[in-house]
């Protein structure tokens, strides 16, 4: 049995295309910071002689499509070993799930480490990060801690496409959270790309600013600009909703809680507190905040009807071994 723990990450410079869609290679690299409030613990048992792997999520058994994306990232390592055993995986959030709050990014990581500790496979954290990023393009990057750089790179396996942590900068920011309430079904990242790059004019663009992005955001990072950096990633957030919402039919992941939140986090800037906000696919708003200011800035944000709740988050640290599942009430 193998256990292993792994926050998800919030991108400043996001991930929206993919260059390869059968070994999951992003069409252009992407920048995060992992939070430790959205954390995800598996278990996983090789099972011998069962006839097929079984996925437990939140203490409840699942089937159907994630169970067959576990089953085929899990094919993954046992053909490096050459071993068809199957396994049992069960998985804990510390977050709600049903929120909708990006899981994947941790539920791959904590996966990729987990699994290749099951079947004996040592590798590196550059390996790691690629084994991630074949279930989930954002796990990649939540095999490290603090400040994480992905690389798209050039090898037609993806072989040089993962992440590494962004060393030697101080910038200390830490995150609130706003959880929209749940909604019925949404379309999830993967087919909200792959149909951005299909139908948006605006697609080509997007890749492009990407990089000149990613480029102004570490540089931003590095100097400590808090004003050019809520600039950079408000826009590259914006500009990464406008590419779907310009898709045909559009992509809208906003709703009345999602503009609400913005409008409160450019009020505060104004105000003078230094907060930015940005925004995956769902409606929930991340604002980045220096430590000091953070209480202030998640009470702002509580109060619209359709606001579950407001979650703060300091810095999580990279995807690991564990010895045991923790007791999550
Ligand atoms: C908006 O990593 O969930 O959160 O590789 O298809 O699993 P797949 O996509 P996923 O996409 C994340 C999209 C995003 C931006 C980001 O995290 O960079």
């Amino acid at each position: 049995m193998s256990v292993a723990t792994a926050c998800a990450n919030i991108a400043l410079v996001k991930y929206w295309g993919k260059r390869d869609a059968l070994h999951n290679i992003p069409a252009a690299g992407s920048l995060s910071l992992t939070l430790d409030r959205l954390r995800t613990w598996t278990e996983v048992t090789r099972v011998e002689g069962a006839p097929s792997d079984t996925l437990t999520i939140d203490g409840h058994p699942v089937a159907g499509h994630a169970l067959e994306r576990i089953r085929r990232f899990a094919d993954l390592v046992r053909r490096e070993v050459g071993d068809s055993g199957a396994i049992s995986v069960k998985s804990q959030n510390t977050f709600p799930t049903a929120a909708g709050l990006a899981s994947s990014a941790s539920a791959f990581a904590a996966l990729a480490v987990a699994v290749a500790d099951v079947f004996g496979l040592k590798m590196t954290e550059s390996e790691l990060s690629i084994l991630a990023r074949r279930g989930s393009g954002s796990a990649a990057r939540s095999i490290f801690g603090g400040y994480v750089r992905m690389q798209a790179g050039v090898a037609e396996d993806g072989a040089d496409a993962y992440a590494s942590p962004l060393e030697d900068i101080d910038f200390p920011l830490v995150a609130a959270i706003c959880v929209a309430r749940a909604e019925a079904k949404k379309i999830g990242s993967t087919d909200g790309m792959k149909h951005t790059r299909a139908t948006s004019p605006y697609y080509d663009a997007w890749i492009r600013q990407v990089d000149l992005d990613l480029e102004a955001v570490e540089a931003a990072l590095r100097s400590q600009d808090f004003e050019r950096l809520a600039e950079l990633v408000e826009g590259n957030c914006l500009a990464m909703h406008a590419n779907a919402m310009a898709a045909r039919p559009g992509i809208v992941y906003f709703r009345s809680s999602t503009l609400w939140a913005i409008e409160r986090v450019r009020t505060l800037r104004a105000e003078g507190t230094p907060v930015f906000f940005t925004i995956d696919a769902g409606p929930h708003v991340v604002a980045f905040t220096p430590p000091e200011h953070l209480n202030a800035v998640a009470q702002r944000l509580t109060g619209h009807l359709d606001v579950a709740e407001v979650l703060t988050s300091s810095v999580g640290d990279g995807a690991h071994l564990a010895d045991a599942m923790p007791e999550i009430s």
